[in-house]
């Protein structure tokens, strides 16, 4: 069928079936007005401040139905969900997402690149305000939560705060950040990265290409987005834009499932640095050439693996049985919240690498760091605004480190940062048995929903 029949058929579902489920919300009378005082009492606790947090009540029905439609916008069949940047589905998941947002009143605006950004002001709408978001992008056959609740979930924050009557002194904002996963360009939060200032990724970005040769600029503008734009700086966010910004997402780990503990408040996130080693060796017949006088590069990959012992990525060249493998790539990743530490480690690798080929016989060719990004603290205001959110609603929490990035790594650069994490089922995540409960969702909501209206007055 014909794409553009495909996307006739998807819209008209849409909005036969879609609207009727998020308009719910939109029919709910926004109570009168409440300052702060009267809605939680921050910083000063009131008496009936208790009562008023047992009806900070999330719609889990409406929610759940949000997370599945928007899971249908997706290039493989359920349950697995592929999403891949600027692509058809990313558009319409997009569009599912400002509809949204408008719905709950936000208002909305994209930048060059497609971050999307929903407001409410606040009445002080000169202060800088508090931003919450995370991504909608999946990579191939993954699931439906990882992103997706820091997404829904904000815009559902938003409406529990709305149907509770409070007015934010600082305006909200939820923001949807391009491209957190590295699919299709390479280049992971890709997004955040440009709206934290990365001069050298708005360079980058003009002649970066996907594997078919399309270039970043063309697909965005199939998007919609860099219409007569070959600069991307005006993505970028001056410091101090925001006064906090929070990421709610699932803990991608097993720890609060396996602890059976409710919130995860996130106090950093590790870094990633990644490595690319080349070995080049003679090569030849396996059969002919015997084992003293090989130089194989595939066993060179092999020791080095073996001593790094972390997780690794490995091929050979050729892959033939009968063959000396002559080349051999690894890819490995370190990761750490201690910078220094994980240079040393990167440091050692290196040393390892080069007397393994000095053992070997075989040929350093490369010994490249792919990126190596600095790690970013969760700052102190944030995660004990979080906490004593945790207390205030009776959930239990614990505070932990995120080993997998996240866009409020560079997000952490132009804005004090925190994380809320969920458990999520056996730590799963990309891949289709994702999975985490909808009361744990509606959970990190309440929190996410209390600790943006703590820090709307901070
Ligand atoms: C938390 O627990 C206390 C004591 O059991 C109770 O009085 C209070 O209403 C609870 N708060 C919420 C938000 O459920
Ligand atoms: C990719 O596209 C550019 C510009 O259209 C072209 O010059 C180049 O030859 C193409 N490369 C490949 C590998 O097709
Ligand atoms: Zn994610």
């Amino acid at each position: 069928m014909a794409p553009k029949l495909w996307i006739f058929i998807l819209l008209s579902i849409y909005f036969i079936f879609g609207f009727p489920v998020i308009s719910a919300h939109r029919n709910e009378d926004v109570p009168s007005n409440k300052i702060m005082e009267d809605f939680s009492g921050y910083p000063v606790l009131e008496p009936h401040f208790q009562d008023s947090l047992s009806s900070l009540l999330v719609d889990s029905e409406s929610l759940q139905k949000q997370i599945d439609e928007l899971s249908t916008f997706s290039d493989t069949p359920a349950p697995s969900v592929t999403r891949i940047l600027y692509s058809e589905k990313d558009v319409l998941a997009r569009r599912f997402i400002k509809n949204l947002m408008g719905l709950s009143g936000l208002s909305v605006r994209e930048d060059a690149v497609g971050n999307i950004f929903g407001r409410w002001d606040g009445y002080e709408p000169e202060l800088a305000p508090v931003s919450t978001g995370s991504h909608i992008d999946a990579i191939p056959y993954s699931g439906k939560y990882d992103g997706v609740v820091g997404v829904l979930g904000a815009i559902e924050a938003i409406n529990v705060l709305k149907r509770h009557g409070f007015k934010p002194k600082r305006s909200l904002e939820v923001i949807m950040f391009t491209s957190e996963e590295p699919t299709r360009f390479g280049i992971s939060c890709l997004g955040s990265r440009l709206l934290a200032g990365s001069g050298e990724l708005a360079e980058l970005l003009k002649r970066t290409v996907d594997n078919q040769n399309i270039s970043f600029l063309d697909a965005a503008r199939f998007a919609g987005y860099a219409n007569h734009l070959e600069d991307l700086t005006s993505v970028f966010l001056k410091k101090g834009s925001y006064s906090a910004f929070i990421e709610l997402h699932i803990e991608q780990g097993p720890i609060l499932e396996e602890e059976a503990t409710s919130i995860g408040v996130v106090t950093a996130i590790a870094a990633p640095a990644s490595i690319k080693v080349d070995f080049e060796g003679n090569g030849g017949h396996a059969g002919a050439v015997l084992m003293p006088v090989r130089n194989d590069a595939g066993l060179a990959a092999a020791e080095l693996a073996l001593a790094v012992e972390k997780l690794c990525i490995l091929e050979l060249h050729p892959g033939a049985i009968n063959s000396i493998p002559s080349k051999s790539h690894l890819e490995i990743d370190t990761r750490d919240i201690d910078e220094e530490r994980r240079n040393v480690v990167i440091e050692k690798i290196h040393q390892s690498a080069i007397s393994i080929s000095k053992n070997r016989g075989v040929k350093l060719s490369e010994f490249k760091i792919v990126n190596q990004d600095p790690p970013a603290l969760a700052e102190d205001f944030i995660t004990k605004a979080t906490e004593s959110a945790c207390q205030e609603l009776n959930l239990t929490y614990k505070k932990m480190i995120s080993r997998a990035y996240h866009d409020s790594l560079f997000m952490a650069r132009i804005s004090p940062m925190g994380m809320i994490f969920i458990p999520c089922y056996k730590g799963y995540s990309h891949k289709p048995e994702e999975f985490a409960a909808i009361e744990d969702i509606a959970n990190g909501i309440r929190v996410l929903a209390l600790t943006l209206a703590k820090l709307s007055f901070s």
